[in-house]
């Protein structure tokens, strides 16, 4: 640990002294962990950020040629060739190399629970049962049909991490050995104001906040979930959205044929039908696999369609992804480029005051990992088979749709 003097010293530097105002107010304790919080902050780094948004270093398109790319149609394989891909995904499956992970470190800002979304509560069948459990489901029909145990890798943030994990405890792991299932924090970067300023939650406190879904490749080095992978012969790794829940992990198919064209990362896509769909989809840009943001796609793009009427820039990324343990081993110590939003949120400004503006959130993106990746696959599946997210309170992606799409899916 510095010593207070160099903390003081590395404040000075960044003109960051004001983070020290209430400092004589605080208690014994309060300091100590208010020190930790600020040692933790890598200044030179939310300069970077800062500068970057400041001079608007952002996607552009219009200087980039952006072209379409070929996805692998699960959805369109003969009996014979999906038998036989099924085949060769089981025994990797039975021989220990797949492992799934769920990104449950989100904010959920949209659903507005107050809680891991993972312990949202849903009626399946009058029966309440968290979102958590739904994949605890999964990982069981796994076990009936391979014989093995999947390791489960949860990922928490400093929000949420404690709850979660009492929220299993108290359920017993859901009938899940529990020594398959691990989790791990994810990292947090400080917010900051439209000045560049480190923000304050309160007296004693750093506004901190997740570092986004692409924070994950980070604390899977840092929290030794690699190692685990490592030292087990995991070889595929399997994310996926806490959110949706029709997610599917356990595919057996999908690990086969990343086994056979050697490849480090395969992203599940589904064919949206018309151009509206607010999602992210895959295209290449200047000949390299990319996922363009909605609000990014230039208006022809989107409604580009081929000679069989489909949308050529259609395959939506809708967060279930499969890396394999090569890749996540050479992008641990990367920096994946940070995404920053600006929203109004209330601080505590330098004289005591609270303060409410609109300040910087720095996210990275799991899918800016596909640009490193060797023979990434672009994998169309069945919608209505594996997506049913729940993001808002009502309407769309809600609650209530979510669960009619399982409902449909599991009762058909
Ligand atoms: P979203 O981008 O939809 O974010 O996350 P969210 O936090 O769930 O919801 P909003 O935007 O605040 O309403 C997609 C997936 O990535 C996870 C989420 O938990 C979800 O499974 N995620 C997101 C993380 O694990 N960490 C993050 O920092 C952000």
């Amino acid at each position: 640990m510095k010593s207070f003097t160099e903390i003081k010293e590395t404040l000075k530097e960044y003109q960051a002294g004001y983070l020290l105002n209430f400092y004589e107010e605080l208690s014994e304790e309060e300091r100590e962990n208010f020190m930790e919080q600020i040692e933790k902050i890598d200044f030179a780094y939310m300069k970077e950020l800062y500068e970057s948004v400041k001079n608007g270093v952002t996607f552009e398109t219009g200087e980039k040629e952006i072209s379409p790319i070929t996805a692998f149609d699960k959805t369109k394989l003969s009996g014979e060739e999906y038998q036989r891909l099924n085949i060769l995904g089981e025994s990797l499956i039975k021989d220990g190399k797949l492992a799934v992970c769920s990104m449950a470190g989100g904010q959920g800002t949209r659903l507005g629970y107050n809680g891991p979304k993972g312990t949202f509560m849903l009626d399946l069948d009058g029966k309440p049962t968290s979102i958590f459990e739904t994949i605890i489901h999964k990982l069981k029909m796994a076990y009936e049909a391979f014989g093995v145990h999947i390791y489960w890798y949860v990922m928490t943030s400093r929000q949420n991490h404690a709850v979660t994990v009492k929220f299993f405890k108290d359920n017993n792991y859901f009938g899940y050995d529990k020594n398959y299932i691990l989790f791990f924090e994810q990292g947090e970067l400080p917010l900051i104001d439209k000045s560049g300023k480190v923000v304050m939650k309160d007296k004693s406190h750093i506004f901190m906040a997740p570092d986004g879904n692409g924070g994950i490749f980070k604390a899977l080095e840092d929290k030794k979930i690699l190692n685990h992978m490592r030292e087990h012969g995991i070889e595929y790794l399997a994310v996926g959205n806490v959110d949706n829940i029709l997610i599917n992990m356990v595919d057996p198919v999908t690990v086969a044929v990343m086994k056979e064209n050697q490849s480090e990362a395969l992203s599940k896509v589904f064919m949206k039908p018309s151009p509206e769909g607010k999602w992210g989809v895959f295209c290449k840009i200047d000949g390299i696999p990319h996922v363009i943001e909605y609000s990014e796609t230039p208006k022809e793009l989107l409604e580009a369609r081929n000679e069989a009427g489909e949308l050529i820039y259609g395959d939506v990324h809708f967060g279930c992804n499969f890396f394999h343990i090569n890749l996540l081993n050479r992008i641990a110590s990367e920096k994946l480029p940070m995404h920053a939003a600006s929203k109004k949120n209330k601080f505590l400004a330098e004289n005591g005051a609270e303060k409410e503006e609109e300040v910087y959130k720095f996210e990275a993106f799991i899918f800016d990992a596909f640009t490193m990746a060797n023979n990434l696959i672009v994998c169309r599946v069945k919608r209505e088979e594996e997506f049913a997210p729940i993001k808002n309170k009502e309407g769309d992606e809600s609650p209530e749709t979510a669960l009619e799409l399982y409902k449909k899916f599991y009762h058909q």
